[in-house]
Parts: C-alpha cells; structure tokens; sequence
C-alpha cells in the first residue's frame, strides 16, 4: 500500500488524507489504491516472462473484487479477467476486457450463464458432465465453435481454511481423475467444442509453495493424455491461491517466489515427460488485489466489561466485511486520525450488526479512540465489496480508487431507498401497509 502519514497525524492512501475522505463521501468507506494493485498485476506478469520460457498469461480472479473500474485497470494492465456467473462476465464484458483473455469459471453455471458465455466468445471453463453436455447443445444450436478448458480435481491437499480448499478428491469442483478418460473421449468426438486446454485450483490463501509445484507435475501428465486423445489442447491455467499478509504473523511467500515455483515446475515436467510447453495461465485474486485497499469506519459507541474488555463499535462489520465471521480471519487496525498516538489500549473492534459474532478484529492495539475517530482496517481488497451483503438492511458502502492525491468514486454508496427498491407488495397488503 502507498500509505504515509501526513502532518496532521492522518492516514494518507494514495496520496490522499483518508479521515478527509470519509468526510467527503461518507463512512464506511473502500479506500483502492491504484498503484498497489497496478504493482501486483506487474510483478505477476514480469514474473511469467521472466521465469516460463514459453508463452503466459495472467487473469484475475475477479471473484475477489468485481466491478467495472477495477476490470478496466487490471485490462489495462494486459491482465486476462476470470468470472464465474453472468453478473462478473457482463461487468468484465462492459469493462472492455477482449474476449480471448475471459475466462468463465463456475460448478454451476446456469443456461442462460452458458448462452451468455457463448455470445461473449470467452472460453468456457467446463466443471462437470452435465454442463459438458448442456453446452454442447447450446453450441449445436447457435452453430458455433466453443473454445473450453475442462477443470479437474487434482487430488492434491494444501493448508487452508477448510472452506476455501479446493483441489482435495472429495470437492464439489472438477472431473474426478477417474473419469477423466471418458471424459476426454466425449469431448475429442464434438466438433463444436474446441478444448484449448486444463484448468485446476487447488485452493486460496496458501503460504505453501510445494502444493502448487505437484499441481504442476499433475497437470502436465493430463495434458499430455489429452493430446494423446487428439485434443487441441494448449493451454494450462494452474488457478490461483497465493496467500496474503493480513497480520504480523503472517508471511506468505512473495508473487514472484510463487511464479517461479510454478513456471519451472511447468517447465520441468513438459521437459521430462516429452510435452509442448502450453501457454500458462495463472489467475490470482487475493494476491493482486488484498492489500491494495482498507476499510475506513467511524467509531460509534464502546462498552467496557470491567476486568475483561472495552468493546469499540465503528460503523460497518459483518455486512462490509463478512471474512472474520465466515473464516475466523484476523485483521489490523490503525486509528487513522490520530496516527502517532501511542497504542495503550486492548480493544475488540465490534461491528454493528445484531449478532455477538459480528467482530471485526477480536484484539486491537489501539489508541484511546473518542466517536468520530476514524479507524482504518488494511488488506480488505480481496473478499470484502464482493462478498459484502445488506445484512440488517445496512447499504453497502461506497468505494473509491486513489492515486496520486486524486480520488475517484467507483462504487455509489447504497441509499435506504435503494433497498426497498426491489421489494413488492402484493395487493392484498397494500391497504393495511398504507
Ligand atoms: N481460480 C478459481 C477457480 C478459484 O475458485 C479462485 C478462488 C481463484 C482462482 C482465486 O483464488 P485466490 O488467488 O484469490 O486465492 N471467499 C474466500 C476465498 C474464496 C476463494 C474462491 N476461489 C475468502 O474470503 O477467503
């Protein structure tokens, strides 16, 4: 993050005062900074030129944080876009990501999400026999050519949250290894779909390099299976997963540590086991975008259980940022106004919505905080917009992208009506509801 502290003891993101921000658009409020996100998306692309000899690309796991001006600065970086439903192709589509670096991703991708994917042109990431065949039809009738990648369960288990582990045997995602012949059989006799390469993802948030090396090994062994059924394929997307640094603690390997690993573990096993090196695709979402932004809130009210804790509630929680609740993560605060106050208080940062969980960091090293203070939690880039909700019908906040002391509005703040806006009433209770 291009973060410094200014001479009033504020936060400065991107060159801008961030207590000033929430005053002119509000509070809670995504901060993004351009030029940390811009970083990421280099260094992953340096790395695949640097380390893979043969041809690469990178997509983003929009997943992580999808909307139209993140699509256009990861587009403009050259960076292909990974979606996985209508509503992330059709954000990604109007973000003018061309379509030979969209990928559709998905264990349940509807019709009309195949049909969408069809007309768009991007390739279609198949999960599963019954999409493999649904989509064959649809592609009979448009009478066109589908280019797919088929997505497999490697059988490979890494260290992560149980939730957001992947690439184990017994996981919703992939054709099982077992079927995977037959599989390649079906798709060698259709004409209308063209099986430009394999794709698996083994997980997300791991420190680990070595799962994504096997992973490597594996794949290539299908690829050349592939071939050998007359299979067009090409290409090898080895998914995503880089962790992040969220606290102290963590330390995950750096973005071109993890190229690396990936790209000569390609490398080698094309090298030993006789196969043309495919153009290799990697689709990071956490890494790229985690820490390029923070979460700034308002403190409200605060509560001390004598002999236990002081509670210290700012304006947001569960609903902006749902991963503490969800996976247990732990995150940083910084006291934004009041930068170089020394940290002398244990404090449970709460949310605000109606449930005890609703806990944004268990353990905060804060200052003495007063209402209005503004609180700053770092690395909410990834999994936080896109995964936030109106949980308690609290409107999602509003996002702005900073750069060089300019800031720009890119997601609207909700507004109370905005809520109600797609409610109805039937008839019958519109005259007791006044
Ligand atoms: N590719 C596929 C097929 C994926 O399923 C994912 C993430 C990625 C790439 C990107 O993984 P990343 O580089 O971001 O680790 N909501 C959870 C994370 C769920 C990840 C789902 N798939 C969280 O907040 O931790």
């Amino acid at each position: 993050l291009t973060a410094q502290v200014a001479e009033n003891d504020h936060l400065v993101v991107g060159g801008c005062d961030v207590p000033q921000l929430l005053e002119r658009y509000g509070s809670p409020l995504y901060v993004l900074d351009e030029d940390t996100l811009r970083a990421a998306c280099q260094q992953y692309r340096d790395a695949m030129q640097q380390y893979y000899p043969g041809e690469s690309l990178v997509i983003y796991a929009s997943k992580a944080w999808n909307c139209l001006a993140v699509c256009a600065v990861v587009n403009q970086e050259n960076l292909g876009i990974d979606v996985v439903s209508g509503g992330e192709l059709l954000t990604a589509v109007k973000a003018g990501v061309p379509s030979d670096r969209l990928y559709f991703h998905g264990n349940n991708k509807s019709l009309d999400e195949l049909q969408q994917g069809i007309e768009s042109g991007c390739r279609i990431v198949v999960d599963n026999w019954f999409e493999l065949k649904s989509l064959r039809q649809l592609a009979q009738a448009a009478n066109k050519t589908v280019p797919i990648l088929l997505r497999l369960t490697p059988g490979i288990e890494c260290h992560t949250h149980e939730y957001i582990r992947t690439g184990h045997l017994d996981s919703k995602f992939g054709f099982d290894p077992d079927q995977i012949e037959e599989v390649f059989q079906f798709v060698a006799q259709q004409p209308q779909l063209s099986c430009l390469g394999l794709h698996a993802h083994i997980g997300s948030q791991i420190f680990e390099l070595q799962p994504h090396a096997d992973l490597a090994g594996v794949m290539v062994q299908w690829l050349k299976k592939a071939a050998e059924y007359g299979l067009p394929v090409s290409e090898l997307d080895i998914g995503g997963g880089l962790g992040i640094c969220y606290t102290e603690q963590d330390d995950p390997p750096s973005i071109e540590t993890w190229v690396k690993t990936v790209a000569e573990a390609v490398a080698q096993a094309c090298e030993t086991q006789g196969v043309p090196l495919p153009k290799l695709i990697a689709e990071p979402g956490r890494s790229l975008i985690g820490t390029a932004a923070v979460t700034a809130y308002k403190v409200g009210s605060q509560k001390t259980v004598p002999g236990i804790r002081t509670y210290v509630a700012v304006d947001g929680g569960m609903s902006d940022n749902p991963r503490p609740i969800t996976y247990q993560s732990v995150y940083r605060a910084l006291a934004a106004n009041q930068m170089s106050a020394p940290l002398t208080e244990k404090t449970t940062l709460a949310g605000k919505h109606c449930e005890s969980g609703d806990v944004v960091i268990q353990e905060a090293y804060l200052p003495a905080l007063a209402a209005n203070d503004v609180i700053v939690v770092a690395g909410t880039g990834a999994y936080n917009y896109s995964m936030a909700s109106n949980y308690n019908r609290v409107p999602r906040p509003a996002a702005v992208l900073v750069k060089a002391g300019e800031a720009h509005l890119i997601i609207q703040r909700e507004t109370l009506q905005d809520l109600i806006r797609h409610d109805c009433l039937p008839a019958s209770l519109t005259a007791t509801a006044g």
